[in-house]
Order: C-alpha cells, then structure tokens, then sequence
C-alpha cells in the first residue's frame, strides 16, 4: 500500500491566512486575509483571492481562479473534466479552466461545471452550473437558472 499524506505543500501564501486543518492544499496561490475551513482540497494551479471565504468540505479541482471576497459555502465542488469523450480524460489540455469574479456567492453543496461566473452573482445552494454565468444576479436549480438580476 502507498500512503501519501494530505497537508499544506508548496503554496504561494500571502499575509494572515487562517486554515482550520485538516486539509489538502498544494502547489496553488492563496491570497492575504483568505479563509479555508476543514476538510477541503485546492488543487494545483488554482488562485484564491484576497479575503476569500472557503467553507468546509468543498473541492477545487485544478487551476480554478476565485476573485476576491468570494464566500465559497460548505461542500461545493468544481469539476474541471467533464468527461466530454465518455468518461474520465487524461488530457489535463481538454479540462475547462474555471473562473469566478470577485464577491461570487456560491451556496452549500453546489456544483460549478462552467468556466465563467461574473462578479457579484450569487449561486443556490444545490445548484449544477452548467453555463458561464454572464449577468450578476441570483441564479439556483440543476441546471442553475436565473432567478432574479442584482
Ligand atoms: C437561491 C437563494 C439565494 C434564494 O434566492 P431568492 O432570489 O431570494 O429566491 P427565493 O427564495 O425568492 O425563491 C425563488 C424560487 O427559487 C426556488 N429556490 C430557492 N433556492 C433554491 C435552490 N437553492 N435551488 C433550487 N431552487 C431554489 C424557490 O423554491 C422559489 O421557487 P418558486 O418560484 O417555484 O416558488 C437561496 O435559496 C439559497 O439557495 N441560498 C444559499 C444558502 C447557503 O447555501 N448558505 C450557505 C451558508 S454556509
């Protein structure tokens, strides 16, 4: 059997980050004044903004981009391969780059497929975004719908 810790592993920190542990963060970038809660994973490539708010049990697969002042709610996933020629793609250059604005609201349990979420948009809790989301508002259902503009 091959064991490979989890932990904290090559990351571009800035200033007074908090990190509630356990955790599995590596090779990514985190921002001044982010928070991460327990049990989550960030993945290589991936950027968190500044005063960003990641709540337990949420995945970030790699190379996702979150703005500032995000609140990122508890056990949210971002899913990079989507799996586009049948299942699982080994080519990391098939995988979606996902992006989200600054003050993005994403609700618990939420699934994010789509590259793009603008600034300002607020996510339902339990939604599948399967779209970019282009226009701040409120968007909520599986597939993600907007429910009203901000
Ligand atoms: C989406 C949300 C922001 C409410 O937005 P809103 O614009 O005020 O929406 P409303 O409550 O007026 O509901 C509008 C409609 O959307 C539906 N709806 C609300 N939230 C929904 C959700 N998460 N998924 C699916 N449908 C939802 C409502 O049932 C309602 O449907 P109806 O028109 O058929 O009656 C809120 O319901 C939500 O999901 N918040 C996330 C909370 C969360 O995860 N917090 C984490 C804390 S750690």
């Amino acid at each position: 059997m091959q064991i490979i810790e989890s932990g904290i592993r090559d990351v571009e920190q800035g200033e007074n980050i908090r990190v509630v542990m356990p955790v599995n963060i590596y090779e990514c970038k985190l921002g001044d004044d982010v928070f991460i809660g327990p049990f989550v994973e960030i993945q290589k490539g991936c950027v968190i903004g500044r005063r960003t708010k990641i709540q337990s049990h949420t995945f970030i697969c790699g190379n996702v981009t979150l703005g500032d002042d995000c609140f990122i709610g508890h056990g949210v996933t971002f899913a990079n391969d989507l799996f586009k020629n049948g299942g699982p793609d080994s080519s990391a250059e098939n995988w979606i780059h996902i992006v989200l604005g600054n003050s993005v609201t994403v609700g618990s349990g939420a699934t994010i497929l789509a590259a793009e979420i603008c600034n300002g948009a607020v996510i339902g809790a339990g939604s599948v975004v399967t779209k970019p989301v282009l226009l701040k508002g409120i968007y909520a259902g599986n597939p993600a719908k907007l429910l009203r503009l901000l």
